[in-house]
């Protein structure tokens, strides 16, 4: 019999999540019947995105989240024991599944290369950054594109894909680590947005002429700074808005449309599931191929061992993405190590 430990969204968020927010639940798994597979988790992911999401949960429903998971049992032949898959299995040790929605890697994923990648460069972070830079922006080699919490998951991903292309790429971080981060990737111009003097000075002298192209992870404020200061046709693509996910009072007004209207702007959101079939499995391949040959270096976080407390759950999906390294070992659900952001995996 197999127990799966399960984190449950208790209570729904106000302001930032904390630990009376969640509650871990243990259950004993059925047998598997035919079709259906054990899945043990092997990484899960807590992301910012699942503030916003989570206000769709039901309380007492598992938190929701993808996961890089093995087979550890199985009665469907499509997913043979030793088979690793993405699963959308939540925050969860083990689950049963009928096979739908597994995703398995790519044939050609590299025996060395971390399997934690598929939940971020060559996973959901890694195809957000590359369908909104590639479609929503449609970038162009020679363009100038600005890029907040280019220090992320995915910023840091959009502004090498960008350099891929040949663009000229504007980063915004929250420490000079971070800035430091983002130029050893490749940014041409990084700053500490936590520290200058003014942002909109700094995003003039960074790119006199303006931009083509924003990636807008944060939005809120730092947003009306930067709309005003695209070229002419410039296109936005409203990937996220860390900066509000928290907040409890009025957010702040959108920018003048008479800057949208005149400028001649596009701005669109985005969500990455748009993209499924064929388009996102050349996404991944190409993913795979910049990461495996190092053109692309970003890798999101090391892992951490044991699954994370109850705080650095709700820290995750306050303001920053976490990898988490399972299967636990013991009943103890307490952090083992630190989390530890690494500046290059590749290097
Ligand atoms: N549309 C989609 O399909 C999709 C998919 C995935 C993610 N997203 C969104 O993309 C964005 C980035 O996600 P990610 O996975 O890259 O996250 P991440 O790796 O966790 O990075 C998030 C970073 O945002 C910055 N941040 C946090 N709170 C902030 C605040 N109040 N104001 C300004 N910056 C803040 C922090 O960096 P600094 O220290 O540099 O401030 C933080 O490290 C999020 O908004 C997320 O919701 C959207």
């Amino acid at each position: 019999m197999v127990r799966a430990k399960t984190w449950i969204l208790k209570k729904h968020f106000e302001g930032y999540p904390t630990h009376s927010n969640f509650e871990l639940k243990t259950t004993e798994l059925p047998a598997l019947k035919n079709g259906e597979l054990l899945l043990e988790a092997l990484f899960l992911t807590v992301d910012p995105y699942m503030r916003v999401a989570a206000k769709k949960m039901k309380e007492g429903e598992k938190m929701m989240g993808q996961q890089v998971a093995r087979v550890v049992e199985s009665k469907n032949s499509a997913f043979p024991v030793g088979t690793t898959v993405v699963a959308s299995s939540g925050w969860t040790t083990h689950c049963i599944s009928d096979g739908t929605g597994l995703e398995t890697l790519p044939a050609e994923w590299p025996d060395t290369l971390p399997l934690s990648l598929a939940l971020g460069a060559v996973g959901m972070t890694g195809l957000t950054a590359y369908f909104g830079l590639l479609d929503i922006c449609g970038v162009k080699g020679g363009e100038t594109v600005m890029v907040n919490a280019a220090a992320g998951a995915v910023g840091a991903v959009v502004g090498q894909i960008a350099k891929l292309k040949g663009c000229t790429v504007v980063g915004a971080a929250g420490s000079d680590d971070k800035v430091a981060y983002i130029k050893k990737l490749g940014f041409d111009v990084a700053f500490n947005y936590k520290t200058i003097a003014s942002l909109e000075e700094t995003l003039k002298k960074a790119s006199p002429d303006g931009y083509d192209c924003y990636f807008d992870n944060v939005g809120g404020e730092f947003s009306n700074v930067v709309i005003p200061q695209m070229k002419k046709f410039g296109r936005i693509a409203i990937c996220g808005a860390i900066s509000t996910y928290n907040s409890t009072r009025p957010l702040p007004p959108g920018p003048p449309a008479e800057i949208v209207i005149y400028q001649e702007l596009r701005m669109e959101g985005f969500i990455v599931s748009r993209w499924q079939g064929a388009v996102r499995q050349k996404a991944l391949k190409d993913l795979l191929t910049w990461v495996s040959e190092h053109s692309c270096r970003k890798t999101a976080l090391t892992p951490k061992t044991g699954i994370c407390t109850p705080e650095e759950e709700a820290q995750g999906i306050s303001s920053q993405k976490m990898l988490l390294d399972t299967p636990i070992p013991t009943d103890s659900w307490t952090m083992r190590t630190s989390p530890q952001r690494v500046t290059d995996l590749y290097t």
